[in-house]
């Protein structure tokens, strides 16, 4: 069984997919073991409370240098005997040294078609503003592997998503979660924690497990 820590910083409505679809058992050999918050606030901590698991917070603020945030996040995560890291909606960039020491053991879901409207700056409604100011017809999201590259690591699995007349940001961004990300991510988590991925350089296998 492998412990998943979820990392947050707002609403969490992708660490709800997550919970529901640990409830309904759909998430094969991994339990969410942890969830770390950036913000103190963050709506995600009481969807994390409701479901009985534990919540820790950390602000990159609070650490002079990136490498202390790391190393205390680091220690955080194998205290728990942490085995994936998921970043639902998580808005600090992890420091490049945590990035190497989890080298595909961590998962981000990012709300559009990557290489479209991502990288450094593209977040939460700013990457629906950006597509929406461009007229694309077509965006989506992605579940990918982290590496040190904002949104740059393996791509796992991607869902395309029609834009339609009239979409204002908090639309599109409600549309690209219903139909893609809360299907997407819980279905990668299950992927990784049953052994069913393999990376080749940039292209991810899904392999059927005896
Ligand atoms: C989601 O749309 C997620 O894909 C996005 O922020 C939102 C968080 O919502 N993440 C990023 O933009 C990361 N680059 P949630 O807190 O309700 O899951």
């Amino acid at each position: 069984m492998i412990n998943i820590a979820v990392l947050v910083s707002g609403g969490g409505t992708n660490l709800q997919a997550l919970i529901d679809a640990q409830q309904a058992g759909r998430i094969e050999n991994g339990r969410i073991a942890l969830v770390v918050s950036s913000n103190p606030d963050a709506y995600a901590l009481e969807r994390a409370a409701k479901a009985s698991i534990p919540t820790a917070v950390l602000r990159r603020r609070d650490f002079d240098t990136p490498s202390a945030y790391s190393d205390a996040l680091d220690a955080l995560l194998r205290e728990k005997g942490v085995g994936l890291i998921v970043l639902a909606g998580f808005m600090t960039v992890l420091p490049d040294s945590l990035c190497r020491a989890w080298e595909n053991r961590i998962i981000n879901v990012h709300p559009s078609l990557i290489p479209s409207f991502c990288g450094e700056g593209f977040y939460g409604l700013r990457v629906h503003e950006a597509a929406l100011a461009k007229g694309v017809k077509v965006t989506g999201a992605t579940v990918h592997f982290v590496s040190e590259v904002v949104d740059g690591g393996a791509i796992i699995a991607q869902k395309a998503v029609c834009v339609e007349d009239g979409d204002t940001p908090e639309i599109l961004q409600r549309r690209v979660m219903e139909q893609a990300e809360w299907i997407l991510l819980p279905q990668a988590v299950s992927d990784f924690c049953a052994g069913r991925l393999t990376v080749h350089g940039a292209w991810v296998a899904r392999t059927e497990k005896e």
